[in-house]
């Protein structure tokens, strides 16, 4: 068996490492992958994004299963043209991911499909009075997205109606977020507890994988500008709605409204949920696995996760069980290179991964090899340092005693993962 796994963040190499532990000891091929992903197979330096390369390299190399990671990716129709290529896909077409790649198109679907969230409207330049009328109405109480995707950095939560406005202005006039932000969406804004549900469809059918819960702030105590994600626990069944529910009244019908609309998902639908008092709301749906938490799902996930893609991909899930999971929690902790969320500073040589204890796991998110051959930073997010243990805060103390002996100029990490819920300190 030939896995190919397209992208080259913490999540490839998650979900490379995931394949690669199965019983039939797969090749794995990743494109373009990263430092880590070179240690399981081979790297194949093509973009993420370039859909007719992913294809080619799929079909010479006769893989059986590509898995779309990158958002972007699902958005340039990369699974489209890999399945006209006749190759069998984990990852929605373009259409399906457009739950994703449009906020206005996902609160469509969510209306019509009867999915609990915030009240909501969205507009360009031109109808935007209305959207400032939406602003007063909700005393600036609310939340403005950028439409189209924005790297986690295209939402402003807001207090005040001088504070909407100006992301508002941001976002339409200033064209902050690009094309992306072309259009614009308010919505009531939501307290509560934040909570992430994976559930692996197959176009009709899905099994749940554990939540997780990520931390998107970037420093202690939720404080800091957005990044995309500085470490995540799972499961994270504190204050998670019953999975049954969620199935029920978000999965089961967004699958169904998907495929009557002749676009069927076929991947990760990742449900972003605000918990509060009085049930639950989805914040976003995201098309794909999510950067970090799949680095903390996929552990445990047993070592039949790539079974479940390949019956995802093929459309043959049995039933919507379950998926057979591992007891145990895990926490990664991310470590990140100095600037990021901005630029970061790169090539900086990485130590200490030789010293990592047996069963804790460091998947690479930004890492390369210089030309001498060494481990050098290449991104914002450089690793991610999973511990496992028999419950949270066992793996989180595994994942920071091993943290500290990893090191690399200018490393940073948020101190408090998997200590509170995120969103408890606002
Ligand atoms: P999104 O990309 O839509 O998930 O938004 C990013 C983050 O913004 C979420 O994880 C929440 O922390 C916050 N957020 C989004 N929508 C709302 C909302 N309606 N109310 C409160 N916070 C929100
Ligand atoms: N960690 C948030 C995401 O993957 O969207």
């Amino acid at each position: 068996m030939r896995v190919l796994v397209v992208g080259s963040g913490g999540r490839e190499h998650a979900l490379a490492w995931a394949c690669a532990r199965h019983e039939s000891r797969p090749e794995i091929i990743c494109a373009p992958g990263n430092g880590g992903t070179a240690q399981l197979g081979t790297n194949v330096t093509i973009s993420s994004t370039d859909a007719p390369a992913v294809a080619r390299l799929a079909r010479e190399r006769e893989v059986d299963l590509v898995i779309i990671g990158p958002d972007a990716a699902l958005a340039a129709g990369v699974s489209d043209t890999c399945r006209e290529a006749g190759l069998t896909v984990f990852g929605p077409s373009s259409a399906a991911a457009k739950i994703e790649w449009s906020k206005t198109h996902a609160k469509q679907v969510m209306d019509r499909a009867g999915v609990p969230t915030a009240r909501w409207r969205s507009g360009n330049g031109e109808s935007r009075s209305d959207l400032f009328d939406f602003v007063l109405e909700l005393d600036g109480h609310c939340v403005v997205k950028a439409d189209g995707l924005a790297a986690g950095k295209g939402v402003a939560v807001c207090d005040t109606r001088e504070e909407a406005f100006a992301a508002l202005a941001g976002c339409l006039h200033e064209r902050r977020f690009g094309d992306a932000g072309s259009v614009a969406v308010v919505e009531e804004r939501l307290h509560g507890t934040e909570v992430s549900v994976f559930a692996v469809c197959d176009g009709r059918r899905y099994q749940l994988l554990w939540p997780a819960r990520d931390y998107k702030r970037a420093h202690d105590s939720d404080h800091g500008p957005n990044t995309g994600g500085m470490g995540a626990y799972a499961p994270a069944t504190d204050g998670c709605p019953p999975l049954g529910e969620v199935a029920k009244r978000v999965i089961e019908p967004t699958l169904a409204a998907l495929a009557e609309a002749g676009t069927p998902f076929v991947g990760c639908l990742y449900v972003g949920l605000m918990v509060s008092r009085d049930g639950f709301r989805v914040l976003e749906f995201n098309a794909r696995f999510g950067d970090p938490e799949t680095q903390v799902v996929v552990p445990l996930a047993g070592a039949g996760f790539l079974d479940l893609l390949l019956a995802a991909a093929r459309g043959e899930l049995a039933g919507t069980a379950p998926a057979p999971v591992v007891a145990g929690a895990a926490v990664v902790v991310v470590a990140a290179a100095l600037g990021y969320p901005g630029a970061p500073r790169t090539d900086d040589p990485i130590t200490g991964l030789d010293d990592l204890d047996d069963d804790v796991l460091c998947f690479h998110a930004g890492t390369a090899r210089d030309g001498r051959g060494r481990l050098v930073t290449a991104g914002g997010r450089v690793l991610g340092i999973v511990g496992r243990g028999a419950d949270v805060a066992t793996a989180r103390r595994r994942a920071y005693e091993n943290l500290e002996r990893v090191h690399f100029a200018g490393m940073w990490s948020r101190s408090d993962i998997a200590t509170h819920p995120a969103g408890a300190w606002r």
